[in-house]
């Protein structure tokens, strides 16, 4: 698509994403503002009119008042934020502005997940009772109003760091000290996205799923829903399958549920990515995110609906209109829009150390129905036995005609590569 001249601030990081944006708009210019540790983010920052970078600790008003004077010489119509840190800085940026973006209590609230629950439950859309105590003995007290199991986390957390399920009262107080420590722990690598206590809800029973949406001009529509494998010590995501195993009706209560709690929370644009739990009496959220799902279920979509989310993203942050998928929309919420089957699974190493080799990638990479085989670590580095996303090594992306083939396929190959690492 020709921009010529249009020009786009993009706030924040995004990787690849970035170079896309003018690779999709040619003509397009953009000026990036973005926090210091988030710089190694910003990709071919010379193909920019303009780099600008704040402290880590500056607040929003500084975001706003320094992209008022970016505006005075790069007169950008239009804003744009392709990662989820700082989205909070595009959003008060743009309404300073006057131009479109998420409205700033959209991501608050998504950023907050005991608030994301409460106005929810506003609308009827979750059951799960949630409290933020401020030290273990409230915690204590809160666990035994709310039942057990309770969920334990950081109430901004990523990446599952810091989440306890917490099954018997005395495990709580460790529970609440994990998630207040890792709560703490911001940045660009870091647990949190921004300062937040821990906080406790109820635990919901079921499988996991995510919902893969895009909203044009206030439609959304359904790409995918994924379903999720959790390792059940560490919470952490291990493997990813779309379409997900589910019959049509409980994909189309799964995909209604996600188009309400997105109008609930006020998205008219843009992907999102949902987390959902099937529970034994309905669909439960567990957190949504305005931004595309991480662990490559991007590329999972793409293979299996040939939807690709990441470009109908750059689009429209250029300015682009977004057409609707070919599929019927009905179609789609049964899960009939599913062309083919694809799966991705992940590896740690079995202890802490220093990653010496992975083996065995190679062979990996080159087998049939391997779409995908990658270290994700650098050899040399510091890892550590599964605790969170970032602990993962290796990972694996297959296709094929059948779930269950697929995802054994995946996890068949993961299987067949060894994790060297020497001891501290
Ligand atoms: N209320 C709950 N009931 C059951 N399981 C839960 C609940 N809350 C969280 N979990 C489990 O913990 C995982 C991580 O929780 P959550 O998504 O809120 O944290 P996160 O740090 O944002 O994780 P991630 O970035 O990995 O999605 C969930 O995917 C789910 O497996
Ligand atoms: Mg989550």
């Amino acid at each position: 698509m020709r921009t010529d001249n249009a020009r786009v601030l993009v706030v924040g990081g995004g990787r690849h994403l970035q170079s896309e944006l003018r690779r999709a708009h040619s003509g397009l210019r953009t000026v990036v503002l973005c926090r210091a540790s988030g710089l190694g983010l910003v990709p071919e920052p010379a193909a920019n009119d303009f780099v600008g970078v704040l402290p880590d600790d500056a607040p929003v008003s500084t975001w706003v008042a320094a992209a008022r004077a970016l505006r005075q010489v790069w007169r950008y119509e239009r804003v744009a934020a392709l990662a989820e840190i700082d989205q909070d800085k595009a959003a008060a940026i743009a309404q300073d502005a006057g131009l479109d973006y998420h409205a700033p209590e959209l991501v608050e609230v998504v950023n907050d997940k005991h608030r994301m629950r409460a106005v929810l439950a506003q609308s009827g859309l979750t059951r799960v009772r949630a409290e933020m105590p401020t030290d273990a003995d409230a915690a204590v007290a809160a666990a035994g109003r709310l039942g057990l199991p309770v969920v334990v986390k950081p109430n901004g957390g990523r990446g599952s760091a810091g989440v306890s399920i917490v099954r018997s009262p005395d495990e709580v107080r460790d529970a609440f000290a994990l998630a207040a420590r890792l709560g703490a722990d911001v940045g660009e690598h870091g647990a949190c996205l921004q300062v937040t206590p821990p906080m406790l809800e109820q635990f919901v029973a079921g499988p996991e799923f995510s919902v893969e949406c895009f909203t044009i001009d206030g439609n959304h529509h359904v790409a995918a829903v994924t379903e999720k494998f959790v390792d059940e010590r560490t919470h952490v995501e291990v493997g990813h399958l779309v379409p997900a195993r589910v019959d049509p009706d409980a994909h189309e209560l799964i995909v209604r549920y996600t188009e309400s709690v997105l109008t609930a929370l006020g998205v008219t644009w843009g992907v999102t990515h949902t987390e959902v739990i099937l529970a034994p009496d309905g669909p439960e959220i567990v957190e949504t995110h305005l931004r595309k799902a991480g662990d490559e279920i991007l590329e999972l979509v793409r293979d299996c609906t040939g939807w690709d989310l990441d470009a109908a993203t750059v689009l429209q942050a250029g300015g682009g209109q977004v057409e609707a998928p070919p599929w019927d929309v009905d179609d789609a919420r049964r899960g009939r829009h599913y062309q083919r089957c694809a799966a991705v699974w992940y590896a740690a190493a079995d202890g802490p150390g220093t990653l010496v080799n992975v083996h065995g990638l190679d062979e990996v990479a080159t087998a049939p129905d391997v779409r995908d085989a990658r270290q994700l670590v650098a050899t040399g580095a510091e890892v550590e036995a599964l605790t969170s996303s970032l602990s993962r090594v290796v990972r694996v992306r297959t296709v094929g005609a059948d779930p269950d083939a697929t995802v054994s396929r995946a996890q068949a190959q993961v299987g067949r590569v060894r994790i060297e690492v020497v001891a501290r």
